[in-house]
């Protein structure tokens, strides 16, 4: 319904806009800031990243959402994706168990040998604020979670709060969820430990200590580390990193990247950790912050975080909200748009909230870099499924339960 709010004047003010690669989104006039596009989900592990693709683990992409005719679309769609028979990547809808009604942004995780979806958003009509007022999208951030059954999704332990731009991750035997706490702009951290079900999630002692929404979001199982990667602080895109210890239950900050990103897509390939395009605040337009898409990438080595950051090759074209994922040591980006949403004004008082959708342009296919070291480009490896959108899960899951669930 998003689509309802066009105000056709703005739309032709921003078309300009559009033809030099600029999209805007937030708030401005001094109230707003943070974008009120919430379809960015960064769900992903190490394992998701790395492991798959071998006989034990598949990889699954789950809901996003696509744009079409000026209107955001979720995908109830699950696809197995494989990056390793060919030289080019595709992908197939398997799994004739669709994703519960609407919600994407979601987290998904594989915990106790069951597939775990939890979070996002699902769609409505109306209209609210967050924290700083700046508007959100029509969408209500959610606090419930799904287990899969075998047969269909049941309901499973809510979440202590709600949260969209959800990303799930199993950390020392315990499920933990990161998300946007309710209708703020800071992400809440909880954790749920299957041995102790009847205490549910609960948030953990230390929480990440400064304002941040649509960071990139990943987990390194194998140091039981989530690293925070950008984001939107005080209406302002941040450069900033920061890794969670789940074995310490510590925040720590790591070197800024080179260039500031929302909702960057983010892996871990070998020992680096690379975030790969997202967007970035770039300059006003009549009192609003304007986003750009980005070409660029980089990556940081985590055994040496003090050498900082090293910028890849460009993409060969600019991608927010897109999904990556690591296979046969290679860097894979899927999906993305380039110009998903505008926010206008952002006056509570105002009765006639502006929001635009433009049409958007897709990035339904998927790049490659083969190599982080040498002077290697971004090539084109997908078949150009309709099935790479932005915003999707990337999960990684047992061959075992990937039998049952794709068919
Ligand atoms: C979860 O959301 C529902 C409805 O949105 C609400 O009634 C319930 O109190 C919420 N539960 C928690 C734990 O926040
Ligand atoms: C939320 O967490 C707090 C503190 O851990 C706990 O007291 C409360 O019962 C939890 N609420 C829900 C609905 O889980
Ligand atoms: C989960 O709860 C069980 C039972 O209390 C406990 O033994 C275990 O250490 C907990 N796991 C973690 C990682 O704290
Ligand atoms: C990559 O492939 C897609 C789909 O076939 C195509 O639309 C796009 O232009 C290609 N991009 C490049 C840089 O070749």
């Amino acid at each position: 319904m998003a689509v309802a709010w066009v105000q056709r004047r703005v739309v032709a003010a921003l078309l300009v806009l559009v033809a030099v690669q600029v999209f805007a989104g937030g708030g401005g006039g001094g109230r707003g800031g943070v974008s009120a596009f919430r379809l960015w989900p960064k769900k992903r592990t190490r394992k998701d990243t790395e492991g798959a693709g071998n006989d034990d683990t598949q990889q699954l992409l789950m809901g996003g959402a696509d744009y079409m005719d000026g209107q955001i679309i979720p995908s109830s769609a699950v696809a197995a994706v494989n990056a390793y028979a060919s030289s080019s990547v595709s992908a197939r809808e398997c799994f004739s168990g669709k994703l519960p009604s609407g919600m994407y942004y979601f987290g998904a995780a594989v915990y106790n040998s069951e597939l775990i979806i939890g979070g996002g958003f699902t769609p409505t009509e109306k209209l609210s604020f967050s924290d700083d007022d700046s508007p959100m999208l029509s969408m209500n951030a959610v606090n419930h979670t799904f287990k899969w059954t075998g047969s269909s999704w049941k309901v499973w332990n809510q979440f202590n709060v709600t949260k969209g731009e959800a990303h799930l991750a199993v950390l020392n035997g315990e499920l933990y969820s990161l998300g946007s706490c309710g209708r703020q702009t800071r992400m809440c951290l909880e954790k749920y430990n299957s041995s102790k079900a009847n205490e549910g999630w609960h948030l953990t002692k230390n929480q990440l200590p400064s304002v941040l929404s649509f960071p990139g979001v990943i987990a390194d199982e194998k140091d039981s580390s989530l690293f925070v990667v950008g984001g939107v602080q005080n209406k302002h895109t941040t450069r900033v990193v920061a890794q969670y210890s789940a074995s310490t239950d510590k925040w720590f900050a790591l070197p800024p990247m080179n260039i500031a990103r929302k909702s960057p897509a983010v892996a871990i390939l070998g020992n680096r950790l690379c975030a790969v395009g997202g967007v970035q605040s770039t300059l006003q337009y009549s009192s609003r912050t304007l986003y750009m898409a980005l070409r660029s990438a980089e990556c940081m080595f985590l055994s040496a975080p003090s050498a900082g950051w090293s910028l890849l090759p460009l993409l060969p074209e600019a991608r927010g909200s897109a999904t990556a994922f690591v296979a046969s040591n290679k860097l894979y980006v899927a999906g993305g748009v380039h110009v998903p949403l505008h926010w206008l004004s952002n006056r509570k008082e105002d009765d006639d909230l502006q929001a635009t959708v433009l049409e958007v342009e897709r990035r339904p296919y998927v790049s490659k870099l083969d190599s982080l070291d040498t002077a290697s480009s971004w090539t084109n490896a997908s078949d150009s499924s309709r099935l790479f959108i932005s915003s999707s899960t990337l999960v990684t899951v047992p061959t075992k339960l990937y039998s049952q669930l794709c068919t």
